[in-house]
């Protein structure tokens, strides 16, 4: 039997009905046999503070656990500002310390993002990408996934209800892990 292969979701929004908690959800009737996921949102990740970096806090080892025992990660980022969230950045800067406990090193890594402008997250997924690149995650290119108009695509609750950008999300997964499978 073909072992399990665990994906780690990351919300880069605390909003209830958030749009990109929604796409992540949507991830979940998506998935390709033999994977799981598991979603997590930032909301118990205090401020980083490096005068307290030796004695991190517990929902940040636990974070930084999930980071390095997943096969794979998806991030699923608002655009604010024409960049990523400071919730999602101080999320990944916490996460990235010590430099030598790295968790992101050599990890698959998927980026999406849902956003109300037509350019659906394309310019914060871009500075994303540049994150990523400092931690040597193994960052898939493409398919790129940037749902603009995202008011139209979900429902009020934030359920995705749009079937192309259904398929989208499966597709963006099934890419994700064959790059996870090459390592
Ligand atoms: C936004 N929004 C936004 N949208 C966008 O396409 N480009 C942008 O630069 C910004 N900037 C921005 C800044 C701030 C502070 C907020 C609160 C919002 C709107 C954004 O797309 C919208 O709030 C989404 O609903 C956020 O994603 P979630 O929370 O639904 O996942």
């Amino acid at each position: 039997m073909e072992k399990k292969h665990h994906i780690l979701g990351i919300v880069g929004s605390l909003r209830k009905q958030s749009y990109n908690r929604g796409l992540l959800e949507a991830a979940l009737n998506l998935l390709p046999e033999n994977c799981t996921l598991e979603i997590v949102d930032l909301a118990n990740i205090p401020l980083y503070n490096e005068d307290t970096e030796k004695n991190s806090p517990h929902a940040v080892v636990q974070l930084k656990e999930k980071i390095r025992t997943a096969n794979a990660i998806i991030i699923a980022t608002p655009e604010y500002n024409y960049s990523i969230p400071g919730v999602l950045k101080n999320g990944i800067d916490w996460t990235s310390r010590p430099f030598e406990e790295n968790p992101w090193d050599n990890k698959p890594v998927a980026l999406m993002g849902a956003s109300l402008s037509i350019l659906g997250t394309s310019r914060a997924q871009y500075h994303l990408r540049q994150v990523c690149l400092a931690l040597n995650m193994r960052t898939l290119n493409k398919p790129e996934l940037m749902v603009g108009n995202a008011k139209e695509k979900f429902d009020a609750e934030g359920r995705l209800i749009d079937p192309k950008t259904k398929q989208k999300v499966g597709e963006l997964l099934v890419a994700l892990m064959a790059h996870a499978k090459t390592s």
